[in-house]
């Protein structure tokens, strides 16, 4: 080799060359560090109705429940879609988020859940409220779901209270999302026995697994016993710092144990989220082109991609409607 000839110019004549099939040409890697898809920008929305039910869910608190609830809900909302969120914790955080106070309404959730159905009882649309961003509407909640919770324990179907509840409003939306409170418990069973999905929001930290096997076993056990619908539809990243190698650590091991179900987008750790909170109003309005909205976005066009049952209306399952279709729950 001469002085002047690298090794790699030796090399390279003589290298064979490869006649690979053509494949699809991959995205650029994402913070999963997988190659992104281009997910579709979703398409109008023909008819409204009848609703696909979502349940946000992890019993560990702080995950990001309440914030994909709201964010992904007013996202949705920006395609068209008719979306209902409904308070399923006694902490009211949703509605405060929503810039409701959920203490001066006549009725909340709580009496639907409770509701006779007789003469003067409060029916489902008057419990509905509107909120600022358009196509979008609460079920709202205060402590006195926590009451409910206790009175429920004696009822006859007590799983199916919310489900009851909710199957007026199906027709009327196209998706519902669910926001669940930070346990196990009945209302959560009955979140998950209302709905068609469930959405995991895990916080990037270092225990984000832990737990995540007994809401797996929780999900599957209503699966078997109360709602043939219910499918894990993903597990979403939140609160992540993609500048740590310990953020990248936690999301190579999520990615491991959840191949398939890992959203590719993830949620950064940002503070116009508190901030949203005290403005009591969407990201997605109150900082329309962060990158945090975008983020919200994203997951809007990647789950109405994933989930064939929020793709168009037409095709929503409507979970409430009583009709259980066993579907395909590959996956869990
Ligand atoms: N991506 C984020 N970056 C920074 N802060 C966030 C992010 N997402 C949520 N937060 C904040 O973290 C806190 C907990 O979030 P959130 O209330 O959504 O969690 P949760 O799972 O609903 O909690 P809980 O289990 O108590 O209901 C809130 O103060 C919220 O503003
Ligand atoms: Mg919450």
């Amino acid at each position: 080799m001469s002085a002047d000839t690298s090794p790699l110019e030796t090399i390279t004549p003589s290298a064979p060359v490869l006649h690979a099939p053509a494949l699809p040409v991959p995205g650029p890697l994402g913070p999963t560090g997988r190659p992104v898809p281009e997910f579709p920008l979703p398409t109008a929305v023909r008819q409204h109705g009848p609703a696909s039910v979502l349940a946000i869910c992890n019993q560990k608190g702080g995950v990001g429940k309440t914030t994909t609830t709201i964010n992904l809900g007013a996202a949705l909302a920006e395609t068209g879609r008719r979306v209902l969120l409904v308070d399923v914790d006694p902490q009211g955080a949703l509605s405060v988020g929503l810039g409701i106070n959920a203490n001066i309404l006549e009725a909340t959730l709580h009496d639907l859940l409770l509701g006779t159905g007789g003469v003067g009882a409060p029916v489902a649309a008057d419990v509905v409220v509107t909120t600022r961003v358009p196509g979008l509407d609460l079920l709202p909640s205060n402590i006195d779901l926590s009451a409910a919770e206790v009175l429920l324990v004696g009822e006859v179907g007590r799983e199916h209270a919310l489900a009851r509840a909710l199957r007026p409003l199906i027709p009327e939306y196209d998706v519902v999302l669910i926001d669940c409170q930070p346990s196990l418990g009945l209302l959560t069973v009955n979140a998950l026995s209302a709905a068609d999905g469930v959405l995991i929001p895990l916080e990037c930290e270092y225990f984000a697994l832990r737990g995540v096997a007994l809401l797996l076993q929780t999900i599957e056990r209503v699966t078997d016993r109360l709602n043939p619908r219910l499918e894990l539809v993903g597990i979403l990243a939140t609160m992540h710092d993609g500048r740590t190698l310990h953020g990248r650590e936690v999301l190579d091991r999520v990615l491991e144990a959840f191949p398939d179900k890992l959203f590719h987008t993830v949620i950064s750790r940002t503070i116009r989220f508190p901030e949203t909170t005290a403005a009591g109003e969407p990201i997605t309005s109150y900082a329309s082109s962060s990158a945090g909205a975008g983020a919200y976005r994203a997951v809007a066009r990647e789950l109405l991609a994933r989930w064939p049952a929020t793709s168009d209306a037409d095709s929503g399952t409507g979970a409430a409607s009583g009709a259980a279709q066993p579907h395909d729950t590959g996956g869990r």
